[in-house]
C-alpha cells in the first residue's frame, strides 16, 4: 500500500461529536498503521474557542475513550493537529484560515493539497465551498483540493439537484466526495468480492434462480439525543436512501468491465436508473412506515419515539420503514427485493439474504425444521461479519429425510486483527484520490428520485398509516404482511424482544 501524498486535512466542525467518535480516532489508526503521508497535518476548525495546545488535549481525551489501545503513540500522534477557531457561516474567517494553512505548510514543509473534510450541520454544505472557492482555496494550480460531504447529501430530490447544481459551480466533480459510511464497511466491500471473484456464484444470480432478496439493517438503540435532527430526517431519509439503496446496488450491479472508481459507479448508476418507480396512488402495497412505542425490554423500560428529547409529542416521523422494490432489467425483472430498516427492534444486525428459487422437485421427506428446498446466502455484513450459506443435508439414520444446514463463515476466524473502521478506508482513499467509495452525485441524485414519491405521498396524504410497534419487536405487523402478502417471510436474526405493548395505528 502506497502512502498519500503529503497534505492537510482540515475538518470543519473539528470539536463536533463525528470528528470526536470517528473521524480523529480513524486517522489515529492511519497514523498507527504508518499510512499517513510524510508531511501531514490536521487543522479542527469550529467556532469553539480552543487554542492548538487546547484542541490536542481535547483529542487526546476523546482518544482516550475511542482509541485506547496505543496511548503512549497518543502524544506524538496530536503533535499533528492544529485548531482555528471561526464562524463557517461567515467569509472572513476563511482568509485567516488560509494563513494559518500556509504557516503550517512552510513550518512542517507540507505541500499545498487539502482535504476539507465538511463534518457539519448540512445548512453549511453549501456555504463552505464557496467561501473555500472565493478564498482561492479550491484552486489547484499549486496542488490539489478534495472535498467530503457527510450525509445528508440533499433532503429530496429538489434539494441534491439545487446543491449538486451549486457545488458545481465552485469544484470539478473529481474534488467533491460524498461519504456513504456504509460503502466503506469491509463486508460492504466483500459483496463484489464474493460475486466477482467466485465462478460459482455468479451464472446463479438472476432472475433464473433467484426466488427474492431481503436487506436489513435493524438498531435496537432509539434516536438518543439526535431526536433534533432525526424528527427532520426519519429512516427513510436517514438510513434507505442512502445505505440500502448502496447495498441494494452492490448486490444487484452487473459486473463492471475493471476495477476501478468510473466502472463500478456507472454499473451502480444503472441499477438506480432500472428502480421500477414507486406508484404514488398504491403507495400502501410497497411501502410501511412505522414509529416505536414504549414497552418493557427483558424488563427494562423503554420510552416511545415521541417521549425523546427534541421531538415533538405528535410526531409522525417514521422510525422504521420496510420497502418492497423492482429493478426492472434482464437479470432481475420480476424478482422482489424487500428492504427494511429501523430503531428499537430486537438487535443491531445488517445483512442480504438471497433467497435461492426451490429444487423444482420435493424427492425428500422434510426434517424437523421444515427445510423447503430452498437454499439461501446471506451475508452477515454487522456484526459478527461473515457469509452464511444455508442448504439441504441428510438427516443421519434410516430412510431419506432432509433437513437444513449452515455452512458458516465468520471474518472472526480469518484473522486476529480486527476489521479496519469504515471511516479509516474512507479517508484513506480520499488521500490517495480514490473516490469508489464514494457516492457519485447523479447516483445521489437517482435515489432520491426513487424516493421521492414516498416523500410526497407522506407529506401530502395526512391518512397514510404510520403503524405503532412496541420497542424490541420486529417493528409494525403490517410489514410482515408486505412480504408473507407474498408467501415469504422475513428472516428473524432473533425474536423479538418485547414482554408487553400492542401494535396500533398512530
Ligand atoms: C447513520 C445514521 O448514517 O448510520 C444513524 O444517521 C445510524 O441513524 C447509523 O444509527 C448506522 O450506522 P452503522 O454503521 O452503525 O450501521
Amino acid at each position: 500500500m502506497y502512502k498519500p501524498e503529503d497534505h492537510i486535512l482540515v475538518i470543519f466542525g473539528g470539536s463536533g461529536d463525528l470528528t470526536r467518535r470517528k473521524l480523529i480516532p480513524a486517522v489515529f489508526q492511519l497514523f498507527i498503521n504508518e499510512l499517513l503521508p510524510e508531511n501531514f497535518a490536521v487543522v479542527g476548525i469550529g467556532r469553539t474557542d480552543y487554542t492548538d495546545d487546547s484542541y490536542r488535549e481535547y483529542i487526546l481525551e476523546a482518544l482516550r475513550e475511542f482509541a485506547p489501545n496505543y496511548i503512549e503513540k497518543e502524544k506524538v500522534f496530536t503533535e499533528l493537529l492544529f485548531y482555528h477557531s471561526m464562524d463557517p457561516s461567515k467569509s472572513d474567517g476563511y482568509v485567516t484560515l488560509a494563513k494559518k494553512l500556509g504557516e503550517i505548510e512552510s513550518d512542517k514543509t507540507i505541500q499545498p493539497n487539502y482535504i476539507f473534510y465538511l463534518a457539519t450541520p448540512p445548512s453549511l454544505y453549501e456555504i463552505v465551498p464557496r467561501y473555500l472557492n472565493e478564498t482561492g482555496l479550491t484552486d489547484e494550480t499549486e496542488g490539489w483540493t478534495r472535498i467530503i460531504i457527510e450525509k445528508p447529501f440533499g433532503t429530496d430530490l429538489e434539494s441534491a439537484q439545487m446543491l449538486n447544481e451549486k457545488l458545481k459551480g465552485y469544484l470539478k466533480e473529481e474534488q467533491i466526495y460524498r461519504i456513504d459510511h456504509y460503502l466503506g464497511k469491509e463486508t460492504v466491500q466483500n459483496i463484489l468480492v464474493t460475486r466477482f471473484s467466485n465462478g460459482i456464484f455468479e451464472p446463479l444470480w438472476n432472475r433464473n434462480f433467484v426466488d427474492h432478496i431481503e436487506i436489513t439493517s435493524s438498531e435496537n438503540i432509539g434516536v438518543g439525543k439526535r431526536g433534533g435532527y432525526y424528527d427532520n430526517s426519519g429512516a427513510l431519509r436517514d438510513m434507505l436512501q442512502n445505505h440500502l439503496l448502496q447495498l441494494v446496488a452492490l448486490v444487484a450491479m452487473e459486473p463492471p468491465s475493471q476495477i476501478n472508481s468510473e466502472t463500478i459507479r456507472n454499473e451502480m448508476l444503472k441499477v438506480f436508473q432500472s428502480f421500477r418507480p414507486l406508484d404514488y396512488d398504491t403507495l400502501e402495497d410497497s411501502v410501511i412506515r412505522g414509529q416505536y412505542m414504549e414497552s418493557h425490554v427483558r424488563g427494562e423500560y423503554m420510552e416511545s419515539y415521541r417521549s425523546e428529547k427534541g421531538v415533538p409529542e405528535d410526531s409522525r416521523t417514521e422510525t422504521y420503514v420496510a420497502l418492497k422494490l423492482f429493478v426492472d432489467n434482464w437479470r432481475w425483472g420480476g424478482v422482489p427485493f424487500y428492504i427494511r430498516t429501523g430503531k428499537r427492534l430486537p438487535t443491531k444486525v445488517t445483512e442480504v439474504v438471497i433467497h435461492f428459487k426451490p429444487s423444482p422437485q420435493t424427492l425428500f421427506c422434510q426434517g424437523a425444521d421444515g427445510y423447503e428446498s430452498a437454499n439461501k446466502l446471506v451475508m452477515r455484513i454487522q456484526p459478527d461479519e461473515g457469509i452464511l450459506l444455508k442448504f439441504g443435508m441428510k438427516v443421519q439414520g434410516a430412510g431419506y429425510n432432509v433437513q437444513e444446514t449452515n455452512m458458516d463463515f465468520h471474518y472472526s476466524d480469518l484473522t486476529d486483527g480486527s476489521i479496519p473502521e469504515a471511516y479509516e478506508r474512507l479517508l484513506l482513499d480520499c488521500m490517495q484520490g480514490d473516490s469508489t467509495l464514494y457516492a457519485r452525485g447523479d447516483a445521489v441524485e437517482e435515489a432520491w428520485k426513487f424516493v421521492n414519491p414516498v416523500l410526497r405521498k407522506w407529506r401530502e396524504d395526512q391518512g397514510f398509516p404510520l403503524h405503532g410497534y412496541p420497542c424490541g419487536t420486529w417493528g409494525p405487523e403490517q410489514a410482515d404482511l408486505l412480504i408473507e402478502n407474498d408467501g415469504q417471510t422475513w428472516r428473524y436474526p432473533c425474536k423479538n424482544l418485547a414482554d408487553d405493548g400492542n401494535y396500533c395505528e398512530l
